[in-house]
């Protein structure tokens, strides 16, 4: 059985690739989930589904190190949210060194859409780092490149939504791309299980491209009611949430994601979700219900 070391495994990304190497389609794994605490919640529920939860901190060379011994594959995430691009860089370094260290035969690395096209964008120069460095050592890795999280609408524009505005700088007719988060994990388990197809490879996730109109749409028919799509001035933007992600706006707008779902199907056979279909199934965006009488 194929051993895995999931990094990220209590979060959106690491979550939805443990959901699917679980899920028994893409073969059986021994499935070991990285947490810096255990007995969190979510660290629990996975260990009752039959995760490995093994703790460690991603800078921690030595730890890492000894996660990595006898693992045949490693999926690694990074996250700049709570310690700034420079410890993401040492996150995704210290991991693959250990990987590397360790002979694992397959490293996935979750980066970002766009991270090769010279965007300047921290969060983003970040994984670009860390994906050149596992170029540099020479690991077998594939590296996925995830767009815009659809699940982001929920999680923060949720509360605009129920009020019926959507509201984001992005300019007049520029699509923005979009993933649905468990799609990274569907695109992971299938690398991870062909190995000979995947190791070498490098592509941009995502399953749509919409205008903000388009996704106010497409909000509007899932909840039944209206939703306003608001282009936000990109300054007063800037004030309220910072130049990391006002910059990051800013490039949507001028250069943007670029993801090719045909190419994704008929290369890799990776199955994508579009907008309104993850909005159909996504039990936020549900009509209200009736009032009662
Ligand atoms: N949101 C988007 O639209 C989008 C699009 C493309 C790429 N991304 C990228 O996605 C990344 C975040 O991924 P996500 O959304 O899956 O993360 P998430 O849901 O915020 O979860 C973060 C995960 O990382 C773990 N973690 C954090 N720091 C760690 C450390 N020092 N050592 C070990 N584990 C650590 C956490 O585990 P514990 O807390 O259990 O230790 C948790 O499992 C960011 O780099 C972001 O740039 C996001």
């Amino acid at each position: 059985m194929t051993k895995i070391l999931v990094a990220g495994a209590t979060g959106t990304q690491g979550g939805a690739v443990v959901d699917h190497l679980l899920g028994g389609e893409y073969g059986t794994y021994d499935v070991y989930g990285l947490t810096r605490d255990a007995n969190s919640e979510r660290a629990q529920a996975l260990a009752e589904r039959g995760v490995t939860v093994v703790e460690g901190d991603l800078t921690d060379g030595e730890r890492m190190a000894e996660l990595c011994a006898g693992m045949d594959a490693v999926f690694c995430v990074t996250t700049f949210f709570e310690d700034g691009p420079a410890v993401e860089t040492e996150q995704g370094i210290t991991l693959a060194d250990a990987a590397s260290e360790a002979g694992v035969s397959h490293f996935v690395y979750s980066s970002v859409g766009g991270a090769d096209r010279d965007t300047g964008l921290a969060h983003f120069e970040s994984k670009y780092t860390v994906e050149r460095h596992v170029a540099d050592l020479g690991l077998p890795a594939t590296i996925v490149r995830p767009v815009y999280f659809m699940q982001n609408l929920a999680y923060m524009h949720g509360e605009e939504l129920r009020n019926g505005t959507l509201s984001m700088p992005l300019d007049e007719g520029v699509e923005l791309g979009l993933v649905d988060a468990d799609d990274i994990g569907r695109a992971v388990a299938t690398a991870v299980a062909d190995p000979e197809r995947f190791v070498g490879q490098t592509f941009e996730l995502g399953g749509d491209s919409l205008t903000l109109e388009a996704m106010a749409d497409a909000v509007s028919t899932a909840m039944g009611t209206e939703i306003e799509p608001v282009h936000l001035d990109l300054d007063t933007y800037r004030d309220a949430a910072g130049n990391e992600m006002a910059d990051m706006y800013a490039w949507f707008n001028a250069e943007g994601y670029d993801i090719d779902t045909e190419s994704l199907r008929a290369e890799y056979g990776i199955e994508t979700t579009d907008f309104a279909s993850w909005l159909t199934a996504s039990d936020a965006f549900r009509p209200a219900p009736a009032a009662s009488r």
